[in-house]
């Protein structure tokens, strides 16, 4: 790949900037001072430097975000703050995007890559991926709830959804988690609605299979670790 692309995308800095760098003779390949943003490096067997520092190579970001309610699932909005604006600038040169969008008010966990594959799996209607969610309600679920979950629900003249799960959270059944394998727009909302509940509060709290880190206060992200990608990639990979 290009040396300005490669030294960018671990987070050296813009492609400018790293221009900047390379121009001072502060970039080495191999050892030697390399100054063409466009020479060609491939960092699996080459060794790439910016002064002492070792330019590791990943190839694909994902990370883990606790999303913050009051931020929108973009990569840019001249209005509202988006999830991009939150992650580190390495992560914004590596171009990381959101897999998949969580309402503005919807807070928990939301996935960031730069691996257009692994997002198009993760988010294509035939994967089905589980994602679950806890939902403050404005009045309680009962048995007559639980089975028109189980059932699916018209949420449009012409789509019903998918069967879901539904479980209380607490005993007068006000807080539940939601179980679903699809992600049409506000379909959480739109299910409860449907049956005369408002949802006051939702949180994500698993994707394909993944427990959000609730170590990580609103706002906060970290890298996915290897077990979790493990168990991403090969949920995603099955037919
Ligand atoms: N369903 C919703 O209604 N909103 C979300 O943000 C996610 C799922």
């Amino acid at each position: 790949m290009r040396l300005d692309k490669l030294i960018s995308n671990c987070g050296f800095g813009s492609r400018k900037e790293v221009k900047e760098l390379l121009k001072k003779g502060l970039v080495t390949v191999d050892d030697a001072v390399c100054k063409r943003p466009e020479a060609q490096v491939d960092p699996s067997c080459q060794r790439v430097c910016v002064g002492d520092v070792l330019v590791e190579y990943e190839k694909y970001s994902y990370l883990m975000m606790n999303k913050p309610a009051g931020v929108i699932s973009a990569t840019f909005d001249e209005e509202h703050t988006t999830v991009l604006d939150l992650v580190a600038e390495r992560y914004q040169y590596a171009q990381v995007f959101p897999v998949g969008r969580l309402d503005k008010d919807t807070t928990g966990l939301l996935i960031l890559s730069n691996d257009g594959g692994f997002a198009h799996r993760a988010l294509s209607p035939k994967k089905h991926v589980e994602k679950v969610y806890r939902a403050e309600l404005s009045a309680h679920i009962d048995k007559t709830t639980i089975k028109a979950f189980e059932e699916g629900i018209k949420i449009d003249d012409d789509f019903t959804t998918m069967p879901a799960g539904l479980i209380a959270l607490d005993d007068e059944g006000f807080v539940a988690q939601v179980t679903i394998r699809e992600g049409k727009f506000h379909q959480v909302k739109r299910m409860f609605e449907a049956l005369g509940i408002k949802v006051l509060a939702l949180k994500r709290t698993h994707f394909a299979g993944i427990p959000l880190d609730e170590n990580l206060a609103q706002g906060e992200y970290r890298r996915l670790t290897d077990d979790e990608l493990k168990i991403v990639s090969n949920l995603l990979s099955k037919d």
